[in-house]
């Protein structure tokens, strides 16, 4: 009985100092935190089932009754004020936390959007696919051919044998003569030395041996020459080369076709065109196509220096000679060819003052197209 009720009036001060001091250090705590999980979790050591002041309470139970009322209702009033201080506290961290996210992410969603940049065609290669969409619309179709070509397709088979003064036409690139690659590369040993091709020419060619007429072809693509460059030649440019055979081809037959390009090429019905008398030794007769300037409607200006015109292509008659070297019989067949300057033409469609500006990657240039 003794120690029992020693025990009681122990246990009685010091659970009430025990409470103050739960109250002091929860209130201490709480007036500290900023984080609403760790207010969360501080909640639960000192209001959970297993927190404080829960343990309290259940001590409290093995008080006598005098006791136990007057420190069971000091728990829980305290109980009660220590659950209300910490839901005030959780409510201000939920509203300052909503607050400050909200400035953090705050959109404006009436801003435009960033653009993504998109790539798009070089010049070039815009101006070549509208040429080729309009061959192919007058029946022809597009064939290809190696841009590392041998002497005989780009000179010989076209009725230029060596030490023929016309190739002095073409400024070659020859490439290093290597036994190995030029046997992997050309036909038979006969086809000569291998160099970058001059002209698209060597294409007529390769079709030609291994087709028969009639057909109609273009061949567009890149070609070389050793040359200095200055704002209208370039060491590579592009053609697009043209031809048609048949039995009964005439030059009638190219004017057409080829005005009907430029019409529709240059959106301009009447443009006009000339052709002037030319050599080529894979044509007789030979001609340069001229057309009207479609800078200055023939007023006369600096891109056609006065003139008027300017020169589009090389074209003419496939020459005999030619379909001799294909292996055609001779005589039996008729056809026309022609080699545009690609390049040109997308200079007079834009332009273009300088054919370098082509491949300068300056993207203030190309971004115009
Ligand atoms: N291949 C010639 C050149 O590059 C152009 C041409 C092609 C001329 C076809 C006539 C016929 O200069």
């Amino acid at each position: 009985m003794f120690a029992g009720r020693l025990r009681v009036r122990y246990n009685d001060e010091i659970m009430l100092d025990e409470l103050k001091k739960i109250e002091q250090s929860a209130r201490e705590k709480l007036a500290n935190m900023g984080d609403i999980d760790a207010t969360e979790v501080l909640k639960i050591q000192f209001l959970g089932r297993k927190g404080a002041l829960s343990l309290m309470l259940r001590a409290i139970k093995n008080l006598p009754e005098q006791e136990r009322i007057k420190t069971g209702s000091a728990a829980n009033r305290l109980r009660q004020e220590l659950e209300a201080a910490f839901d005030k506290k959780l409510a201000e961290l939920k509203k300052t936390n909503h607050e400050s996210v909200l400035q953090r992410e705050w959109i404006d969603v009436t801003r435009p959007g960033v653009k993504t940049p998109r790539g798009h065609l070089h010049p070039l290669t815009l101006v070549r696919r509208d040429a080729e969409a309009i061959f192919h619309s007058m029946g022809f179709v597009t064939v290809e051919g190696p841009e590392v070509e041998s002497e005989r397709y780009n000179f010989d088979a076209l009725n230029i044998p060596a030490n023929h003064p016309a190739r002095d036409m073409w400024d070659t690139f020859w490439l290093r003569s290597n036994q190995k690659s030029q046997k992997s590369k050309v036909k038979s040993q006969n086809d000569g030395r291998l160099l970058l091709r001059t002209h698209t020419s060597p294409v007529q060619i390769r079709y030609m041996e291994t087709h028969e007429p009639p057909f109609r072809i273009i061949a567009p693509g890149r070609v070389f020459r050793y040359e200095a460059t200055d704002a209208s030649h370039e060491i590579q440019f592009y053609q697009l080369e043209g031809l048609m055979v048949d039995r009964h081809v005439s030059i009638a037959n190219f004017k057409f076709v080829i005005q009907e390009f430029l019409r529709r090429l240059f959106r301009k019905q009447n443009l006009e065109i000339r052709l002037r008398p030319s050599y080529f030794p894979f044509v007789e007769p030979g001609f340069e196509v001229d057309v009207a300037c479609i800078v200055c409607n023939q007023k006369g200006c600096s891109v056609c220096k006065r003139s008027g015109w300017l020169e589009m292509m090389g074209a003419g008659m496939v020459h005999q000679k030619v379909f001799a070297a294909v292996g055609y019989v001779p005589a039996e067949w008729t056809g026309f060819a022609f080699g545009i300057g690609l390049d040109r033409v997308v200079m007079m469609k834009y332009n273009i003052p300088d054919i370098r500006l082509f491949h300068s990657g300056d993207l203030r240039f190309l971004k115009q197209f």
